[in-house]
């Protein structure tokens, strides 16, 4: 297989390790391939618009532990959906023979597609089209099928447990409810894990409906005994029978639809029913800055390195993935098109309910 040329990118919302993964391909295809290493810039966009760089080995040192992505990123260009023009004005056109033409006149062998659900599904779509693609998991909503994890998901989380904790020792000296509102769209797993990490007394998931009243008991009844509760809210968690909380819908992003509020409105109404003085602190981007976790440095660099493996042996198609603890390669296909979502009766939301946690439902 020649592998003289190789392409890679970084798609969607940015998250820790992305560097990491980029040092992982460059530094190994550039010593060990002797092969020519295009960074693509801002994700998929580049790829439409032709805009790349070269990187050198010197590119891609001391960068391991180093948040955000050397080369960009964007969540607005799909090119089967790509956004022109500016609004009112915008126009949804199929860009997608822009990417083949630049992939051919790049001259690229393979091209390393690290992204969520949208830039893998935007990669398995390339990859039917004759673009030698591997994609790179990664996301801190953890929502990827066909990977037991993404990298990005345990700093993500590991930054709002040690919210939750701080959010404790002023809710326990003020009496107080506080209410912590994470990322996490469709997927509980940010929430929950940060949750159960900083022994919030709620949990709200989007898996997990809740009811108003569930919540109110169980604060009420916190506020007899501890005297203060911490509540960790997914921004897509949605009450019984009510809706998601959307904050904006922009057609240009690959997910048009931008959620938050739900914090807020949670807060809002323990105060208001309860009586309970009740704080809320919105985690957002914080969340996906800053540093890689140990776990996501290592992770990633077996990511990396287990795709261009992948790409010299001349397997296309195909996602690194973490499976019981080894990083193998599995069909791009088995990981588009669904998400994996907190099962209601995973040992985790058992682990929650049996120490006292309240899910709302
Ligand atoms: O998908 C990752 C994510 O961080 C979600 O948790 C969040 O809803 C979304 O991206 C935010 O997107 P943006 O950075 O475009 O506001």
């Amino acid at each position: 297989m020649k592998l003289e040329r190789i392409g890679i990118l970084t798609g969607g919302g940015d998250c820790p390790g992305l560097n990491a993964v980029i040092r992982s391909v460059a530094k190994p295809a550039i010593a060990h391939f002797n092969a020519t290493v295009i960074g693509v810039m801002d994700g998929f966009e580049g790829m439409v618009e032709g805009r790349n760089r070269e990187l050198t080995p010197i590119d891609v040192s001391g960068i391991i532990n180093l948040g955000g992505t050397i080369l960009g990123t964007s969540n607005k260009g799909d090119p089967f959906h790509y956004p022109m023009g500016s609004a009112p004005n915008i126009r949804i056109v199929d860009a997608s023979d822009q990417v083949l033409d630049n992939y051919r006149n790049w001259r690229l062998d393979a091209l390393i597609a690290i992204g969520g659900d949208g830039t893998q599904n935007i990669a398995y779509k390339l990859y039917g089209m004759g673009v030698n693609v591997i994609g790179v998991p990664k996301t801190i909503d953890n929502d990827l099928e066909a990977t037991d994890i993404t990298f990005g998901h345990d700093s993500a989380r590991a930054v709002a447990t040690e919210a939750i904790d701080r959010l404790q020792t002023t809710a326990s000296a003020h009496h107080r409810v506080m209410v912590v509102e994470t990322m996490g769209r469709y997927a509980g797993w940010l929430a929950l894990g940060a949750g159960l990490a900083g022994g919030a007394d709620i949990i709200l998931i989007p898996e997990i409906p809740f009811s108003w009243d569930r919540v109110f008991e169980a604060v009420l009844k916190r506020s007899k005994g501890a005297k203060f509760s911490i509540v960790c809210v997914a921004e897509g968690a949605r009450p019984l029978g009510g809706d998601i909380a959307i904050k904006e819908v922009d057609k240009k992003r690959t997910d048009p639809v931008r959620l938050g509020g739900m914090g807020e409105h949670v807060a809002r109404n323990i105060e208001e029913a309860t009586g309970l003085e009740t704080r809320v602190t919105v985690l957002g981007h914080v969340q996906r800055g800053g540093s890689p976790s140990p776990f996501d440095r290592i992770l990633a660099t077996r990511f990396g390195t287990v795709a261009l493996q992948a790409a010299s042996r001349g397997e296309f198609g195909v996602m690194a993935s973490l499976r019981s603890n080894l990083v193998v390669t599995v069909p791009l296909k088995d990981a588009v098109g669904k998400q994996r979502l907190v099962p209601p009766d995973s040992q985790l939301v058992f682990a929650g309910r049996t120490v006292g946690t309240c899910f709302g439902d």
